[in-house]
């Protein structure tokens, strides 16, 4: 698929038919996402993978913003002891993270799965859930399945208002 037309075409899917991801389309997305870009290379990223259904029950008890039954859960963190520093660094390396879950969305798109990420949900009770380290911070859980029906596309903000050139 073309990476445009992932791009556009591309929904946060929110209701999932039942199906299993075959195990090489998710290691297929997953390989996406340690392609992302990471400031300094740093790739400070790490991903808790829940497939187990009675697992996913409980993160979705935990997970106001976490819709539907996906089949499966890809929980995006950073590990601070990859990060150089406080402040800023943390930002740039929530970032890189953001550019992995985008990369995952993409890949599993392409392969015919819906996807949606997920930053509404109880950081502290997922760590303690799946026994996330204290230096290791979940940022966004990233839902995977087969889609009921892909959204229609919600409007975008027109360019003319969005893009500046070469000032504000
Ligand atoms: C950082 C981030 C957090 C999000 N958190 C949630 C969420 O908790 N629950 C949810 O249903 N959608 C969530 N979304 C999905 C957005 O609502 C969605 O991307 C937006 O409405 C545009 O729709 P589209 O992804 O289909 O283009 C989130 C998206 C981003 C980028």
């Amino acid at each position: 698929m073309d990476v445009l037309e992932a791009i556009r075409g591309r929904r946060s899917v929110r209701r999932f038919r039942e199906g299993r991801l075959p195990d090489e389309h998710l290691r297929l997305i997953l390989e996406a996402a340690i392609w992302a870009p990471s400031a300094g290379n740093a790739q400070p990223w790490e991903f808790v993978v829940v497939r187990d259904r009675s697992t996913v029950e409980k993160v979705k008890m935990f997970s106001p913003g976490l819709f539907g039954d996906p089949d499966t859960l890809v929980v995006v963190c950073v590990n601070r002891r990859r990060v150089r520093g406080r402040g800023p660094h943390e930002v740039v390396a929530i970032v890189d993270a953001a550019m992995a879950a985008q990369n995952m969305m993409l890949a599993a798109y392409s392969l015919g799965v819906g996807s949606c990420p997920v930053a509404s949900f109880n950081r502290a009770a997922v760590r303690e859930l799946l026994g996330i380290p204290e230096h290791v911070e979940p940022v966004l859980i990233v839902s995977l399945g087969y889609p009921e029906e892909w959204p229609r596309p919600p409007a975008r903000r027109p360019l003319e208002e969005v893009v500046h050139y070469e000032r504000y």
